[in-house]
């Protein structure tokens, strides 16, 4: 197959999704839209210069791509999907071979199946081919009407379509592959003369016809991957159907998903080889999950890193952080963004963590606010330890050495450094730093006043 090129169109406004934010931009499991259709192309295909028309919010959805090998034009103001590929053709001025187009909002579309439309179009020698299906429901498609065979007459929007024309269950996917001298000057041609007052794209078909050109229809028969995104109720079925995609993928790859119904793993997620995820854990972004790792039930985490053999248990939620191999998080706790917690660490119930370092071996086990703080390996931070590291307008830090115990209920004032194999007696507010192998102590004497109950009874 001879190398193609592709234009991908995300200029739309997305009325029907009813958002201030462009509809190709609407995240789909951890990624923007229009980077499917766009992956499917670069990756799937392999297709040389790939065109992506942008228009409303045109440098966001540049910004979100940030891809070298793509050519970005503008569509300003949106006439329809028509006039988008014609934004392209300048593009295009030395190119005369064969043109693949996508729509920006059919993000399930597989590369095998860009590949195989682009066979049939070669082999057939035609000048433009239309991705069809048959879709359980064909609502809200354009619908292809045949003059024999597979060539085809005319794609009509339901919009403008008879209730008769309405009843084709043949419809137009939005994916063509066109030769570019043909299109071009296809495009030029096509009026605005419909309900929408638009300039379809689907009107080349006509245009082709009348000029006796070959135009044939190539049938998809996985009409799933052809879902097009006009509503957030398309947004939701795209979601169920990447989410079942998505654990699909992972099982097969030898992790074991114990509740698929009640599990969210996101696109960009990768996950080790005899990882357990128990039911509803939401694992999204960029997260990074080792071998031999059991998380949940009911966990989240994001953008996060764990090694292998790290535990996560029930509860917890951990955004932005790294957890080094063997170390057990939960259940009920909470990593906030920059916490790194190293080799076999521990942190239990009711206890947050921000922007910290936790040394190897190190506990945190009940009830515990450590922020800003670094520690050292192997030290024990009692239940109800506080690092005060907030003083109302500036943050500081804490620094805690190797093998240091800190005793219930501390809260430690920052900035403040506790030295290697201290002691901190439990209840104490630590203002002052403790030097090394010190035991520090900051709370005021016990006082006992012998029998004073029977005292109090004998006054009334
Ligand atoms: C379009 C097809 C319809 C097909 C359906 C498949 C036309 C006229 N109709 O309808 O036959 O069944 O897709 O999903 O093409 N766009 C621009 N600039 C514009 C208008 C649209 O770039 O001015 C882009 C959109 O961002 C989108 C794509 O073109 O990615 C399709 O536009 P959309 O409005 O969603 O068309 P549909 O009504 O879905
Ligand atoms: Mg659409």
């Amino acid at each position: 197959m001879t190398q193609l090129a592709t234009i991908i169109l995300a200029a739309g406004k997305g009325t029907r999704m009813k958002s201030d934010l462009v509809k190709v931009l609407h995240p789909l499991m951890g990624r923007p839209m229009v980077a499917y259709a766009v992956d499917a192309s670069l990756e799937g295909l392999k297709a040389g210069k790939t065109v992506v028309v942008v228009g409303r919010q045109g440098e966001r959805v540049q910004k979100a791509l940030s891809e070298d090998r793509l050519t970005f034009v503008s569509q300003h103001p949106q006439l329809g999907s028509g006039h988008a590929v014609l934004c392209a053709r300048d593009a295009f001025r030395d190119y005369d071979g064969t043109i693949l187009i996508l729509s920006g909002d059919v993000p399930l579309v597989q590369g095998e199946t860009l590949k195989a439309l682009a066979a049939f179009h070669q082999r057939e020698k035609a000048t433009l081919t239309v991705g069809t299906t048959r879709p359980p429901d064909p609502t809200g498609y354009g619908r292809i009407l045949l003059r024999e065979g597979a060539w085809v007459e005319r794609i009509i929007e339901e919009r403008d379509a008879s209730p008769e024309e309405c009843d084709i269950d043949e419809i137009n996917t939005g994916l063509y592959c066109v030769e570019a001298p043909f299109l071009f000057d296809a495009l030029e041609r096509v009026r605005a003369d419909n309900r929408q007052r638009e300039y379809y794209l689907t009107d080349i078909v006509e245009i082709g016809c009348h000029d006796r050109r070959k135009v044939l229809a190539f049938e998809i028969q996985d009409s799933e991957q052809l879902l097009g995104i006009n509503t957030r109720i398309d947004l939701a079925q795209a979601h169920q159907i990447l989410r079942k995609r998505c654990l699909d993928r992972w099982m097969l790859e030898g992790v074991t998903i114990t509740d698929p119904a009640t599990t969210y793993i996101e696109t960009p997620v990768t996950l080790g080889q005899d990882t357990m995820i128990y039911p509803n854990s939401t694992i999204l972004g960029k997260t990074v999950i080792g071998r031999r790792c059991t998380i949940g039930p009911n966990c989240v985490i994001a953008d996060s890193e764990l090694g292998d053999d790290v535990t996560v248990k029930a509860f917890s939620i951990i955004e932005e952080s790294h957890i080094k191999r063997g170390a057990v998080i939960g259940p009920f706790s909470r990593l906030r963004p920059q916490s790194q917690i190293l080799e076999n660490a521990k942190i239990g119930n009711f206890v947050e963590v921000k922007k910290s370092v936790i040394g190897r071996g190190s506990k945190a086990n009940h009830l515990a606010y450590i922020g800003d703080t670094t520690l050292g390996e192997r030290t024990n931070i009692g239940a109800g330890t506080i690092t005060c590291n907030y003083d109302g307008s500036t943050k500081h830090p804490t620094i805690i050495g190797n093998e240091v115990f800190v005793g219930s209920n501390t809260e430690l004032i920052a900035p403040v450094r506790i030295g290697d194999g201290a002691v901190i007696g439990a209840g104490s507010t630590i203002t002052r730093d403790v030097p090394e192998g010190s035991l520090a102590v900051s709370r005021s004497k016990q006082n006992n006043i012998r029998r004073w109950q029977e005292r109090r009874r004998k006054k009334k």
